[in-house]
């Protein structure tokens, strides 16, 4: 740093924030405006660095906060105390967050204690209940409180901080940067490291992709949805069940027992985001309790069945691509053997749709930091 242009530092540490961000940080990388400082927290390790060298961006900091079975509050004031040493020393412009983590609001916090404007990326998600997505709904509104610019991923997303009484010019609509991340990933086709997904993409059959990591959702929910999985394996001996398992052992301990030794349930190590985007691409139904993949199936036109009981990414329920069907065992198997047995209700949910963009969310982003940055606030 030290340049004449405003610096921004965007400061991440997962997997989906990664992917979020990067195209923001090409972008800015462009920008003749703005001199750019990474910095990521770490909350991830492998997961976060697998983004980060498919994108071919090295930070210039890593606080490498990361522990194995960390807790919120040490993710939080390992990231507060990173950031406080660092801001001493390197002070930004603007500090750029993205999305609910942990990390984005403790760097939202560190940054505003230290007077340093806060960008939000994707602001302005509301679930609407404190408690799901845990602790993310929460993370989100203390974000907003202390955000100086609101970059939101939808008009929904605008209207609910305006019902916050965020000013409207605090507010920019920018599409969600998970579809930049996602056309310049998809077609790529890249190779499999685990010989057994080649395999399956040359069998031609249908897949069932499954994805779960929600704290909410961890202990007797995700016992269920690993009986769910077993039973659908059952009945449709024809059908492949993959799971690229999250890293977090609570997830892998309360799934993996009923699926092991299923001859047609894949289990996998975490995927990199170009792998998981062919995956993705081949999948005939999507069954999660992620965020990011809510966003990127309809763009695909692949149904999803989501296993929470609300959400904060409305666009897609409301436009047929995704359906929210709870944690129950039964209603899991249901859904899913609906979409595989009857055609009509197939394809009334494989619409593509795109409530989140076209794919320029990163440079509507930057557009709209560089005219902040022209007025220095
Ligand atoms: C975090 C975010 C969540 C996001 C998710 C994306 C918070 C509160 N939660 O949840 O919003 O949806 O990331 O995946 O910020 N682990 C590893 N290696 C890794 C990553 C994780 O071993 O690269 C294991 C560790 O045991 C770690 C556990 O997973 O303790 C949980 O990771 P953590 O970042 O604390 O929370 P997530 O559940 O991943
Ligand atoms: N993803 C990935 N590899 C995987 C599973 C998911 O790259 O094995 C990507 C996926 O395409 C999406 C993001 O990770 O962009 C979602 O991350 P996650 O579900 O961990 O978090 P969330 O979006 O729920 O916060």
């Amino acid at each position: 740093m030290g340049g004449k242009l405003p610096v921004v530092m965007p400061v991440y540490g997962t997997r989906p924030e990664a992917i979020k961000m990067a195209p923001i940080i090409k972008e800015l990388e462009k920008s003749p405006d703005l001199d750019c400082f990474v910095t990521v927290t770490g909350q991830h390790r492998e997961m976060l660095d697998q983004v980060n060298t498919l994108f071919g961006i090295v930070p210039d900091h890593d606080l490498n906060i990361f522990q194995p079975g960390q807790s919120l509050n040490g993710i939080l004031t390992r990231t507060l105390d990173g950031l406080d040493k660092l801001f001493s020393v390197n002070r930004p412009d603007v500090v750029l967050v993205q999305g609910d983590t942990t990390t984005s609001m403790g760097a939202a916090l560190a940054a505003f204690n230290h007077g340093i404007p806060v960008a939000h990326v994707e602001a302005g998600l509301r679930s609407g209940d404190l408690w799901s997505p845990f602790p993310e709904e929460g993370n989100r509104k203390l974000i907003t409180q202390i955000a100086s610019l609101h970059l939101a991923p939808t008009e929904t997303s605008r209207q609910n901080l305006l019902r916050e009484n965020v000013p409207d010019e605090d507010i920019v609509v920018t599409g969600n940067t998970v579809i930049d991340a996602l056309l310049e990933t998809v077609g790529k086709n890249v190779p499999f490291n685990d010989p057994r997904l080649e395999q399956l993409a040359a069998s031609g059959k249908r897949v069932l992709l499954v994805t779960t990591h929600r704290r909410e959702n961890q202990g007797e929910a995700m016992r269920g949805i690993g009986r769910a999985l077993a039973r659908i394996a059952s009945d449709e001996p024809d059908l492949s069940v993959v799971f690229p398992a999250h890293a977090n052992p609570a997830v892998r301990e309360a799934v993996l027992p009923a699926v092991n030794g299923l001859p047609n349930v894949l289990v996998t190590e975490p995927l990199s985001y170009g792998e998981f985007c062919r995956l993705l691409s081949l999948a005939y139904v999507v069954l999660t309790d992620s965020g990011g993949i809510q966003e990127e199936a309809p763009s695909l036109g692949i149904p999803v069945l989501v296993m929470r009981d609300n959400t904060e990414r409305p666009e897609a329920v409301l436009s047929g691509t995704a359906k929210l069907i709870g944690t129950s065992e039964d209603r899991i198997a249901a859904e899913v053997l609906l979409l595989l047995h009857d055609r009509y209700h197939f394809k009334s949910m494989a619409e593509a749709t795109n409530p989140y963009g076209s794919g320029d969310a990163a440079a509507t982003t930057v557009n709209a930091l560089e005219r902040r940055a022209a007025l220095r606030c």
